[in-house]
């Protein structure tokens, strides 16, 4: 892709939140051991391992050109050096699909889960993991090298850092119940220690593992696929100070300056943005009583985008890439309301000179959201629970003309 590449406009989806079943993953056990901290288990999830030309096709339907989707790990690597060859196939018709229908297929290589017997065998924290990450990345490539536009590396490696300010759905600050349920997953593995980067504390011998896993992936794919553009999605809130600059600086160095070092190669820099975040000098501020609320009880706070892709940029120089923005939202219409307001402030920052490459919205179907399970409505797309069946909502056909719009 050149210079001249349309602007990518798109929707999002991660393997284990959509696909159903991914037994060997490491977070489908911590779904299973006793004394779980997930609301429910992902169980079928929307079954897109069996559904996933009709996802293609809701992309196309929605006049949209790009579609985000991960390659599961542990479904392509079920064991320590065996790779599965039909999974590697599915991928790559995946990949193909979007192609055909005029699609770039935006690759996930890591998103969340990782297989279990890397977990079992201490995850980042292992001094082997880059190496077993490259080689798994150079297998993907090799399969699907061909057809691929964008790849990721790694989704939002940064929120266990953030989560020591934050709270996530999917991480947060009291880890109530987080340790005893990695110990429980350790004991039924056998093992030591059963790690999750994103249930972890972001050790740094881990997260420089991670990120030299992130390098190593990326040369491996150029080296098979150099037309690819690479990079990693990094959660970006609107960090607004409170009265004093002092909270601002200590969370960026600490949940944003490793891994905006770490881009400074790569084609773009991934930025995903849910809201703001308030800092005093030593405190989170919550939002206002009165301000308007999404489903999962964050502020709503659309205009976050612009300001975030605007620091994304200044901070790393590279062209930004939005992998995801969105909210879980029962009421589509505050869904709606959402999407003009948020690509309001995307065509703000755009037209002050901040280079984007594209828009992905979280997310194209209501799926599995982590740790809340089935409780939380991102999607532009509902999905019956027992037929799995598809219907776009009103905030679907809102985006198709909002992107129409800006063609
Ligand atoms: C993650 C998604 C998640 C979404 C909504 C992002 O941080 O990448 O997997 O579903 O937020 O919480």
């Amino acid at each position: 892709m050149n210079a001249q590449a349309p602007f990518l406009w798109g929707a999002a989806t991660a393997g284990h939140q959509v696909e159903g079943n991914n037994v060997n993953a490491d977070i489908w056990l911590l779904e299973q051991v006793r004394g779980t901290t997930f609301k429910e288990p992902s169980g079928d999830a929307c079954d897109s391992l069996n559904r996933w030309e009709e996802d293609v096709a809701l992309i196309a339907g929605m006049g949209l050109n790009a579609y985000r989707f991960s390659t599961e790990w542990s479904r392509i690597e079920p064991a320590p050096g065996r790779f599965s060859r039909a999974s590697l196939n599915h991928y790559a018709a995946i990949a193909q699909r979007c192609r055909a229908q005029g699609v770039a297929p935006v690759v996930t290589l890591s998103h969340f889960t990782s297989p279990r017997w890397f977990a079992a065998q201490g995850g980042w924290e292992n001094s082997e993991a880059p190496a077993l990450f490259e080689r798994f990345a150079a297998q993907v490539a090799q399969a699907l090298g061909d057809s691929v536009t964008h790849v990721v590396t790694f989704n939002e490696p940064n929120l266990p850092l953030m989560g020591r300010w934050t709270a996530t759905p999917i991480s947060d600050p009291v880890r109530d119940g987080l340790d005893a349920m990695l110990a429980e997953a350790a004991r039924v593995s056998g093992s030591d220690r059963f790690s999750v980067w994103v249930y972890s504390r972001g050790e740094d011998v881990a997260l420089s593992h991670l990120l030299e896993g992130h390098h190593r992936a990326r040369r491996a794919w150029k080296s098979v696929a150099p037309q690819a553009r690479i990079g990693l999605s990094l959660a970006v809130p609107d960090v607004q100070a409170v009265s004093d600059d002092r909270g601002v600086e200590a969370y960026r160095r600490f949940a944003e300056t490793p891994f905006f070092e770490a881009v400074g190669e790569d084609d773009f820099v991934g930025v995903q943005t849910y809201g703001r975040l308030r800092l005093a000098a030593d405190r989170v501020v919550g939002s206002d009583e009165a301000a308007e609320r999404t489903q999962s009880g964050d502020e709503y706070y659309p205009q976050a985008l612009g300001a975030a892709v605007r620091h994304a940029h200044a901070a790393t120089g590279r062209p930004v890439f939005v992998t995801e923005n969105g909210l879980a939202a029962s009421d589509d219409d505050q869904r709606r309301r959402y999407l003009s307001a948020a690509l309001r402030s995307l065509d703000e920052a755009r037209r002050g000179g901040t280079p984007v490459i594209g828009y992905l919205h979280w997310s194209l179907l209501d799926n599995f959201e982590w740790r809340r399970g089935y409780s939380q409505q991102f999607g532009l797309v509902s999905v019956d629970r027992r037929t799995f069946r598809r219907t776009p909502k009103a905030s679907a056909g809102v985006y198709a003309d909002l992107v129409a719009a800006r063609r």
